[in-house]
């Protein structure tokens, strides 16, 4: 069997048509054809099947081969068309081919038919080809077109969901160039931490916002990152759009961002943690430095003994004229000045002995506000606002008014120019948010107290250290820095709990949580302030050269109603009284003293006052005083005292009778 050949005769006669087929047959092809001579048939065979060739007549009746030629190239077939003819001329031909004919072949001749028509076929099977070609190579351009337009599409959705995550990450991501650090783009965390809108932070640079506080820290973060290109877990400190500081965790990685070397920054905000931290490592510091300082205190308090106990030996065996008497008084004051401490120590540590009862914290404020008056002075105003009913606590009365007095000392100390104090009681409730944030506190239902005021304020790092023994900003000689210490130790001795706020130049509150007593508690009264029979209007003179103590004792008797003056020593005692037109109906004195000793000014001062009183006080012996003249049959008042037996021991003499 040859080679299949489809061809289409456009051919009125049949026996022409069977001629050429036989001589196709004859070349050896296996032909199937159809014969067609009117346009209509042609076009039919057209759409039926597909063709290898079409050879026609070049004129038949109502048709032509012109009008088949035309025919084939309106339907866009690609297929050999060769003329078969027998009478034409030349001009014919050339016209022919000029049309699109492939050949021109006269009957006559019939032996080139064979190689024109395979050289036809092939040239169409060539041009098959290329189009097959070129419909493959389009088609393969389709499908990367497609492919592309996928890929971009991915690469779009991977861009989306990249900056979804971006934008949504819970820790703070700021892209920047890493040559001047300018912020190319930063996600909503990154603006909830520092406070800066989107807006506000693209486009300018690190140091313009002054984000990062130490800028050599920067700049050491930033050669190491020149180095190595990534750095993990940072500690840095970053400051907000307020100027409030913020600690982040921070981790860095150099990335190239459309050819331009960038900074990707992802911060973790620790400051809460930190905070946490810190109030920790406060916390157990205290502890430490309690357990310290009560060891210390308690077994140097041994020693003081001591040293006190020796000072009144030597001064009862040393000659009265012996003039080492005078500096062993010194050692003796000294020694009595550090028991003082130690006691503020011990306090601090929680070693006081303490008698707890049932309080009504009003009450003991209300019994502390003329003391508390009288501390604070005329330039500055005390307001004291109690709430109605509050729920009594367990304490010990002494200690809350060491805790007022120190708070309000502090209070009036930190505002030299004057201002006002707020004393206020209130019941509160502090939930699990409150106790999380403030270690040492726990939730629940407290009585609270609250001291504040409008002056200096403190910064952190002061407020860092306030609680610790002997830390003090003040001038030396003015504050030993041991107030504080000795309301922390009695606050948690009386298992409450304090929290002070305060910012510089915004004043301060400090503010102590007690837990109510127990249900069905009945507060005891307090020892009234100012027992009715001790009362009195005369007029005292008080010379002691211990601050503390003589303001403690010109307290107690103004309390009472007793007019006071006070002086340090001997020589300011004597100026006080020659200044005072009225009458000095007691001289209250220290024995032993720098300069003038008790005994030589009421001698000194009875001489020209004849008619007052005399009432030394003293924490020597009875034979140590002999040595300085103060012997049985004088008024004396032992040291220490409690202010009743003062005030039980001037009104006696003051209402006995006279000597
Ligand atoms: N209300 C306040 N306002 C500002 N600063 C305060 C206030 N209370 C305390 N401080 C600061 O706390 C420090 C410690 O106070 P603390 O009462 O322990 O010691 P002090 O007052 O310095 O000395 P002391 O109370 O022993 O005489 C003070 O020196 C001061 O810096
Ligand atoms: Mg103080």
């Amino acid at each position: 069997m040859g080679i299949v050949l489809r061809v289409l005769l456009v051919e009125d006669s049949t026996d022409d048509a069977r001629l050429l087929v036989r001589q196709l047959t004859s070349a050896g092809y296996d032909v199937q054809h159809e014969r067609v001579d009117s346009p209509g048939a042609m076009r039919d065979a057209l759409n039926r099947a597909s063709w290898d060739l079409v050879i026609s007549d070049y004129s038949l009746p109502g048709f032509s081969g012109t009008d088949a030629l035309n025919l084939l190239q309106q339907q866009g077939i690609d297929v050999p068309l060769i003329f078969v003819s027998g009478t034409v001329g030349e001009d014919v031909a050339v016209a022919a081919m000029k049309a699109g004919a492939s050949d021109y072949i006269l009957k006559d001749n019939l032996k080139r038919l064979i190689p024109a028509m395979e050289r036809e076929l092939r040239d169409a099977e060539m041009r098959r080809e290329r189009r097959r070609a070129h419909e493959t190579v389009s088609e393969r351009e389709l499908a990367v077109g497609i492919e592309r337009r996928r890929a971009e599409q991915e690469l779009r959705q991977s861009e989306e969901r990249f900056s979804r995550v971006f934008r949504a990450s819970p820790a703070g991501i700021a892209i920047t160039t890493a040559g001047e650090g300018r912020f190319v783009d930063v996600n909503d965390a990154f603006c909830a931490l520092t406070g800066y809108a989107r807006g506000e932070v693209v486009g300018r640079t690190t140091a313009e916002l002054g984000f990062v506080q130490d800028l050599g820290e920067q700049a050491d973060l930033l050669e190491q990152l020149r180095k190595v290109g990534t750095l993990q877990n940072v500690d840095l400190e970053v400051r907000t759009k307020r100027g409030d500081r913020r600690f982040v965790l921070a981790s860095f990685e150099r990335i190239e961002l459309g050819g331009r070397p960038c900074l990707l920054s992802v911060m973790h905000d620790i400051s809460e943690r930190k905070r946490l931290e810190d109030q920790l490592r406060q916390a157990q510091k205290m502890e430490a430095i309690g357990r310290l300082a009560g060891g210390v205190a308690h077994d140097f308090n041994n020693l003081l003994s001591v040293i006190i106990g020796y000072c009144d030996l030597l001064f009862r065996t040393l000659p009265a004229d012996a003039p080492q008497r005078g500096e062993i008084a010194e050692i003796r004051d000294a020694a009595d000045a550090a028991s003082g401490l130690t006691r503020q120590l011990l306090a601090f540590s929680r070693r006081q002995v303490v008698e707890r009862r049932v309080l009504d914290l009003n009450a003991v404020v209300t019994r502390a506000e003329r003391l508390l008056r009288r501390l604070v002075g005329d330039d500055i105003e005390l307001v004291v606002r109690l709430a109605p009913a509050l729920a009594p606590i367990q304490a010990d009365a002494g200690q809350l008014d060491q805790v007022l007095v120190n708070l309000v000392v502090n209070a009036r100390d930190a505002m030299p120019a004057g201002g006002t104090i707020v004393i206020e009681t209130a019941p509160a409730v502090l939930d699990a948010a409150y106790a999380q944030a403030h270690p040492g506190a726990r939730a629940g239902e407290y009585v609270s107290v609250s001291v504040s005021d409008d002056g200096v304020g403190m910064d952190a790092d002061t407020q860092a250290h306030i609680f610790e023994p002997f830390f003090t900003t003040k001038a030396v000689g003015r504050g030993t820095g041991l107030g504080l210490a000795t309301v922390y130790g009695i606050v948690k001795q009386s298992e409450a709990f304090i929290w002070v706020e305060s910012a510089r130049a915004q004043g301060t509150t400090f503010r102590v949580y007690f837990p109510p007593a127990a249900a069905g508690a009945v507060p005891a009264p307090l020892p009234r302030a100012v027992p009715a029979s001790l009362a009195g209007s005369e007029t005292v003179l008080v010379v002691e050269d211990s601050p503390q103590l003589r303001e403690l004792m010109q307290e107690v008797l103004q309390v009472r109603g007793y007019r006071v003056l006070d002086a340090e020593n001997g020589d300011a005692a004597l100026e006080v009284a020659r200044r005072h037109e009225g009458p000095i109906h007691l001289l209250l004195t220290d024995v032993i003293m720098p300069g003038m000793n008790g005994r030589q000014l009421a001698d000194r001062l009875s001489a020209v006052r004849p008619d007052m009183q005399v009432l030394f006080a003293s924490g020597y012996t009875a034979d140590v005083l002999a040595q300085y003249g103060v012997e049985g049959g004088m008024h004396y008042l032992q040291k220490p005292f409690t202010p009743d037996a003062l005030a039980r021991t001037v009104r006696e003499i003051l209402s006995g009778p006279r000597d």
